[in-house]
């Protein structure tokens, strides 16, 4: 369709339908100021009319398209294989959740700029870079917000859906939260009303309607019941068991749900009396007691070395693939570029790494520095990981020890590690130790076995070393130099045939 002034191009679909139409746009050689962009609402405000353009969305993230499609005079025409950044991807995506009705037409501004070699584009210091980062951290903060405080009623009548919510987005951020929602509490059945629009939760499927479809059914009684003032334990069986002692920082809980608040939400009975357990368990490291069982004593740590969760825990953080998160701060990714072309896998993140959220920061991250610099390989050049992400751990006395993960534990994390394998394709992978070699080999084996050479595997050279920490059990400093040096000499090698 063209309007006064240029093309209409009409987003029905989110992020999938503006990508493909942008792709489209760019195809016509349209520039950003020759297009009108609307959402399917506001279109209707123009009379209706609209632009069918079909179109299949790609599937990876990165590349926004590689087909050609026929235009709607059936005429074909290829789409460009336009290339971004997966940081410019997700930022994109996170931008098209905001709610203006200017950001089609903003998007596919930076998409031009881009597709025109302009990379500044994709910097926060130029002005649509910085828009763009601004667009993606205010959605952020809306899908944040709208898990941590939609709050579900149970129907008292036995009706299905079992639970109901109401909540006012500041973003369209319902259908993330949903799908976080499912993922979580996907026994029971739900809806979730905005004013934009529903989400409903039948035990399998999620469903969206909007707003408009919503008054044809009988959304205006779940609208109802969904505000009724009924608490159900469900949500304070949740929020017990996402509180934890060990992350307790007071000044934060306070600025972000004011005290005020607290009469106002089912929660707010149960939080003086959890500061009041945190306070007196004097900073316990470990779950509450609804999450663990871990028997064993209480270990105290310094809570001003825990670092704050991550703001949108990431889907490894939401792992249940074993019991370890249980016990476990927070799960710790790899760290490392992409473009790594060696991996360096040890065996489960420490004490520290816990805390810190970071792999290696603990003494075995600075044995295993200390092997980087002899080897003259560049800390902040290779990938580091661990074969298990979760901390596996047994109290003594004060102190979390290190307990070895179990094979199976390896092999639920596994997933993980082939996950990161599969993104960077590095060169050479340098396992740290017999879980680390196990883990990549997919079966336990014997670490003097393969210590000699390196093996090659379908994908990557395999060069397996000591782990640092076995540097920092033995007492004898000879041999503590030895083990060192052998760690050193493993990513000497690894870094020469990783070339
Ligand atoms: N040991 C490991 O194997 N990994 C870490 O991240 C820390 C200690």
């Amino acid at each position: 369709m063209t309007h006064r002034g240029g093309p209409v191009l009409i987003v029905e679909g989110g992020y999938p339908d503006w990508r493909a139409q942008a792709l489209r746009a760019l195809a016509s050689g349209w520039p950003p100021e020759a297009v009108q962009w609307s959402d399917r609402r506001d279109a209707e405000a123009l009379g209706g009319q609209q632009l069918g353009l079909e179109y299949t969305s790609p599937g990876a993230s990165a590349v926004l398209a590689d087909s050609s499609k026929q235009d709607e005079r059936g005429v074909d025409r290829p789409l460009p294989d336009v290339r971004i950044s997966k940081e410019l991807a997700a930022l994109l995506q996170d931008a098209a959740l905001y709610r203006s009705p200017q950001r089609w037409a903003f998007l596919y501004r930076v998409l031009w700029r881009w597709y025109q070699g302009d990379r500044a584009v994709a910097s926060a210091a130029d002005e649509d870079g910085a828009r763009l980062y601004g667009m993606a951290k205010s959605v952020r903060r809306a899908k944040h917000d709208m898990i941590a405080y939609v709050r579900f009623h149970r129907r008292d009548n036995g009706a299905v859906p079992e639970y109901l919510a109401w909540y006012e987005p500041e973003h369209d951020v319902l259908a993330w939260a949903a799908d976080h929602f499912a993922r979580r509490m996907g026994m029971t059945t739900w809806w979730i009303g905005t004013p934009q629009g529903s989400a409903l939760w039948d035990g399998k499927t999620l469903q969206y309607a909007n707003a408009a479809a919503d008054t044809a059914s009988d959304a205006a009684s779940l609208r109802a019941d969904a505000g009724a003032d009924q608490v159900e334990a469900m949500w304070l069986a949740y929020y017990r068991s996402i509180f934890n002692p060990a992350r307790l920082n007071e000044a934060a809980l306070q600025q972000h749900m004011p005290v005020r608040f607290w009469k106002g939400l089912p929660e707010g009975r149960l939080i003086p009396s959890m500061v009041a357990e945190a306070r007196n368990g004097a900073r316990r490291v470990g779950q509450a007691n609804a999450v663990g069982s871990m028997p064993g004593k209480q270990v105290a740590v310094d809570a001003q070395r825990a670092q704050p969760v991550r703001e949108i825990p990431s889907s490894l953080d939401a792992c249940r693939r074993c019991e370890l998160w249980r016990h476990a701060t927070q799960a710790v990714p790899g760290r490392g570029p992409d473009a790594a072309r060696l991996m360096l896998v040890g065996e489960q993140p420490g004490d520290q790494e816990d805390l810190m959220g970071r792999a290696f920061v603990g003494p075995a991250g600075k044995v295993l520095e200390d092997a980087l610099r002899r080897a003259g390989v560049g800390a902040d050049t290779v990938y580091l990981t661990n074969a298990v992400k979760h901390f596996k751990w047994i109290a003594r006395g004060k102190r979390r020890l290190h307990k070895t993960p179990a094979q199976q534990e390896v092999e639920a994390c596994a997933h993980w590690l082939d996950e990161e394998r599969t993104r960077l394709r590095p060169t050479v992978i340098v396992t740290l130790g017999g879980t680390a070699l196990g883990a990549v080999l997919h079966r336990k084996a014997s670490l003097r076995d393969y210590m000699q050479e390196p093996v090659r595997l379908a994908d990557a050279w395999l060069i397996a070393t000591w782990h640092p920490s076995y540097a920092l059990r033995v007492d004898d400093d000879a041999r503590r130099e030895e083990i060192v040096a052998a760690i050193a000499a493993a990513i000497a090698r690894g870094r020469e045939l990783a070339g």
